[in-house]
């Protein structure tokens, strides 16, 4: 038996929702799991770009045994119900950029994980595979976009459980993703972050972020603008993303952008605009990054309001 999922990427924190606000994108990766009936094979795992942005070189970085994140994610699921996976072949045919911000992990780890629910005839609720999916990814913002689609704000409670709710994105407010042809993995720009951070950079996140909700709430510009802004990444992170400051600097007074800010762990950047001229974001951004002898895919889109499906 043989279950694909088709999962969209994410992008997280989008300013001050540091590990907490994430956002479903239209670009998808697909993970399919197929339980091979010989015994003693053990698990294969192929992944595949069906684009020319993501160099296949790269996957040659991934672990292709027990320590890779979908086999992971599919064994603790299988755990949880008492059992040990049997032989799989895992498949991933990839479109999402990796290690560009734009939640490439979380997307495979969900999709091996719902079709490995799939397969075993749907023993976990939405509950136990957001749990499960954010246990291996170390935070939630992408694994719940991911899953539920949309935008989305969740937290990790002490007790496991995932809580979140889910916001309605405007829709005029237009999503412009640039992603830099350069990687960035998660763990060296979290490996940058200070494991304390002062009072009042905690309060300035809080604040924002409470005026973020109400400003998506009632599509609230003015204060849309004021509210994406970060204290607790942002700033640590710059150093790695070369032009990232310039660029951000650029927009802040420009009519029309509500905001500039780092795609989850970076180094993607995302624009948020409405009634802008979307080729003067293009320029300006290209034009920054040229200077760096980066080059960069910009592309303008809408929240993916559909999370992971099952396709077969
Ligand atoms: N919230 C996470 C971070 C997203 O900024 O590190 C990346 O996985």
């Amino acid at each position: 038996m043989k279950v694909s999922v088709k999962v969209p990427a994410s992008t997280a924190n989008i300013g001050p929702g540091f590990d907490c606000l994430g956002m479903a994108l239209p670009i998808y990766n697909t993970v399919t799991i197929e339980e091979t009936v010989l015994p003693g094979t053990g698990i294969e795992i192929n992944m595949m770009s069906e684009t020319e942005t993501i160099d296949e070189m790269k996957f040659d970085n991934i672990p292709k045994d027990e320590n890779n994140i979908v086999y992971r994610a599919v064994e603790l699921l299988y755990n949880s119900i008492g059992q040990e996976p049997s032989e799989l072949k895992i498949n991933i045919q990839s479109q999402i950029p990796i290690a560009r911000g734009l939640g490439s992990s979380s997307s495979v780890i969900v999709g091996g994980l719902l079709a490995a629910n799939q397969l075993l005839g749907n023993p976990a609720d939405e509950a136990a595979l957001l749990a499960i999916a954010t246990e291996v990814e170390g935070h939630p913002d992408n694994v719940a976009p991911a899953i539920l689609g949309g935008f989305v704000l969740s937290n990790q409670e002490d007790d496991g459980t995932i809580s979140y709710c889910k916001l309605k994105w405007p829709e005029e407010w237009n999503i412009t993703v640039c992603i830099p042809d350069f990687e960035l993995a998660t763990e060296i720009a979290r490996s940058v972050l200070p494991k304390e951070v002062p009072m009042q950079d905690a309060v300035f996140n809080a604040k924002h972020l409470a005026m973020l909700v109400q400003a998506v709430n009632t599509k609230d510009e003015k204060l849309m603008k004021n509210a994406l802004q970060d204290r607790l990444h942002q700033q640590y992170r710059e150093k790695l993303i070369p032009g990232m400051k310039e660029i951000v600097d650029s927009f802040k007074h420009e009519d029309g952008v509500l905001g500039c800010v780092l795609s989850g762990a970076g180094p993607s950047l995302l624009v948020i605009s409405h009634k802008y001229d979307i080729d003067k974001i293009t320029t300006t951004v290209r034009e920054i990054w040229e200077k760096q002898n980066i080059k960069v895919d910009i592309r303008t889109m809408k929240v993916e309001e559909q999370g992971a499906k099952i396709e077969q």
